[in-house]
């Protein structure tokens, strides 16, 4: 069910150039330390292009297609797209039980289109890592928790996402908030790393570098972008949702997945609840694929695991990525100078 209404935005305004240099931003070549994350049938070329175009990196997402022939085209239509400008590919390995083969494949595609980042997520990256590694590909892998990232330090990848339990799509089974992550991972990681879950707001794009970040993932802030090929009453339904909207399910099969709250999360908690043991097969129904895409096609998403997360507070209206990540920068700015004004001139009075 939606909540109130949500205040209006704050007004955009044309990119701010910073300055501002971090391992992420020197990684991918980025202007802001921003990283539109995959998002499954939505982040296409033209999506990846858009966010290009704004300063910051996109990944478009591959799993979805059904041969290797469309999925360079769309590799193809990325880079005519964006021309010298960076964008990845994601490879996402959800569910655990998935094929291997299926990502090994995707993966020699992407290093033969000469792709240069990738982002993985869903299990371990290492049996794709010699075929990235020897197309010199830098890898990104997105991770739910601190001790995932870890393990992902060790086998060697170039940079890490740590998503909390705040997060559209799948936060992982640990229920850890993003706060708790940015705290803990500045102790423990060596390598640069990206913090997501939550994030709609430029002050706390900041607040991530402030906690030893280098970036910030969003998913949730860019899903109702011009850009995205999905029907205006879907991306409507997200402008009027509030962070109060989604629910965590798909705990049973180790899956959790966050998602608006809709019929169909009713019908899998009641199906859950009632056999907790019963597999994915009476879920499959409800959640399959191919009742997500009709959402996206139709707009209706009363049904359909609808994959968003709380960071539908910031979701005000269905603008272009650019003024998007125009009003994060000055979001961004304003919490500088906010910030700033708190330190007393050092000898003042
Ligand atoms: C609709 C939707 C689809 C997503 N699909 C993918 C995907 O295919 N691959 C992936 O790695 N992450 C996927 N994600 C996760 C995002 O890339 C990103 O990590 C996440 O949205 C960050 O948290 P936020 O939603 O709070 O911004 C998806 C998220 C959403 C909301």
């Amino acid at each position: 069910m939606m909540t109130a209404s949500k205040p209006s935005a704050a007004s955009s305004s044309d990119a701010v150039d910073f300055g501002l240099r971090t391992p992420i931003t020197d990684l991918f070549g980025i202007q802001f330390p921003l990283v539109a994350g995959g998002l499954q049938f939505l982040a296409t070329a033209d999506y990846a292009a858009a966010c290009a175009r704004a300063g910051i990196i996109g990944f478009l997402t591959s799993n979805h297609f059904d041969d290797h022939h469309a999925l360079r085209t769309e590799i193809q239509r990325a880079q005519s797209l964006c021309g010298s400008l960076p964008f990845g590919v994601n490879i996402a390995m959800l569910p655990k039980a998935s094929d291997l083969n299926k990502a090994l494949g995707i993966a020699r595609v992407v290093a033969e289109e000469g792709v240069r980042f990738v982002e993985t997520t869903g299990r371990s990256p290492e049996p794709l890592l010699p075929i990235l590694r020897d197309a010199g590909i830098k890898v990104l892998h997105k991770v739910p928790g601190l001790k995932f990232a870890l393990k992902a330090q060790d086998i060697g990848v170039d940079a890490v996402t740590i998503v909390g339990w705040e997060c559209g799509g799948h936060p992982g089974p640990a229920a850890v908030g993003t706060m708790v992550n940015a705290g803990l991972a500045r102790e423990r990681l060596d390598i640069p790393y990206l913090l997501g879950g939550g994030f709609g707001n430029g002050a706390q794009i900041l607040a991530a570098l402030a906690t030893g970040a280098s970036g910030v993932v969003m998913g949730t802030r860019f899903l109702a972008s011009t850009e995205i090929p999905a029907h205006p009453d879907y991306k409507a339904s997200l402008v009027s949702a509030t962070e109060n909207d989604t629910t965590i399910s798909l705990w049973s099969v180790r899956n959790n997945a966050r998602t608006l709250v809709n019929e169909t999360t009713r019908a899998v908690a009641a199906l859950e609840a009632a056999d907790p043991q019963g597999g994915i097969d009476p879920l499959m129904p409800h959640i399959a694929g191919a009742v997500l895409k009709q959402t996206y096609q139709d707009g209706d998403t009363s049904r359909g695991m609808v994959y968003a997360g709380q960071a539908l507070g910031f979701v005000r209206q269905s603008v272009p990525v650019a003024q998007t990540v125009s009003q994060l920068k000055e979001e961004f700015s304003q919490a500088r100078q906010r910030l700033s004004s708190l330190f007393a001139p050092v000898g003042g009075p």
